[in-house]
């Protein structure tokens, strides 16, 4: 089964949209800190200068870009571009989107094939797809009367979503739950599940056969 080798020293990028508070960068940040990763943080990329997510990396010394996607509205190709300038400056070896809402430009994906990561808070395939983000997931979930849910971290593909899944762990949907309190559950199990996810990867225990992912045993 193909192995899915990490380049070591494992450099690190992440990918923030728009306003987003970076909690999930935050986590990565940590467990790189601690050890329980095996990897750094080469540079953190923002789609707008005033990102919450910048001024994290900025207080954990780690470089930071910004890459307005706006600026190439009609042009897919110079934005896949100049992300790609970006992460081949900074040899990075994994990019975790964490809060990046668009969908990759497609040069982007395929030149970084099983090294980029998702996570969503839900578990797909379900309650996924384009428009399906933030509290919206966790309203379309509550009123599915569904009695879990959760997250998931998977490889990211050309459409929004839907690559190969690496972690999942469910929480429960409480009677009392609104979308913000199921919302809060689920991102504490998000932190859990990133950290492991990345941490999975970057000790090389991850290997890819089809939609499937395994953990091995890594080096
Ligand atoms: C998370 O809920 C994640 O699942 C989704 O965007 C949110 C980002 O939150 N993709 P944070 O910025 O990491 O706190």
């Amino acid at each position: 089964m193909p192995e899915i080798a990490p380049a070591t020293p494992l450099r690190i990028a992440a990918m923030v949209s728009g306003r987003g508070r970076g909690s999930n960068l935050g986590a990565l940040i940590a467990a790189c800190e601690s050890g329980e990763v095996a990897g750094s943080f080469a540079v953190v990329i923002a789609t707008r200068s005033d990102s919450p997510a910048l001024e994290r990396a900025k207080a954990a010394g780690i470089p930071t870009a910004v890459v307005s996607p706006r600026k190439y509205e009609t042009d897919e190709a110079g934005y896949a571009l100049a992300l790609l300038r970006i992460l081949n400056r900074h040899k990075v070896g994994l990019l975790c989107l964490a809060g990046y809402m668009r969908r990759l430009p497609p040069g982007v994906v395929a030149a970084y094939p099983n090294r980029i990561m998702n996570i969503h808070p839900a578990l797909l395939p379900l309650f996924g797809g384009q428009g399906m983000y933030g509290e919206k997931v966790h309203e379309a979930v509550i009123e599915s009367g569904m009695k879990v849910s959760g997250c998931t971290v998977h490889f990211v593909d050309e459409e929004y979503d839907s690559g190969p899944i690496i972690v999942q762990i469910a929480t429960t949907v409480e009677d009392t739950d609104t979308p913000s309190s199921l919302a809060a559950r689920v991102l504490t199990a998000e932190h859990r599940a990133y950290v492991e996810a990345v941490s999975l990867f970057a000790s090389g225990s991850l290997s890819i056969e089809g939609r499937r992912v395994r953990h091995t045993s890594g080096s």
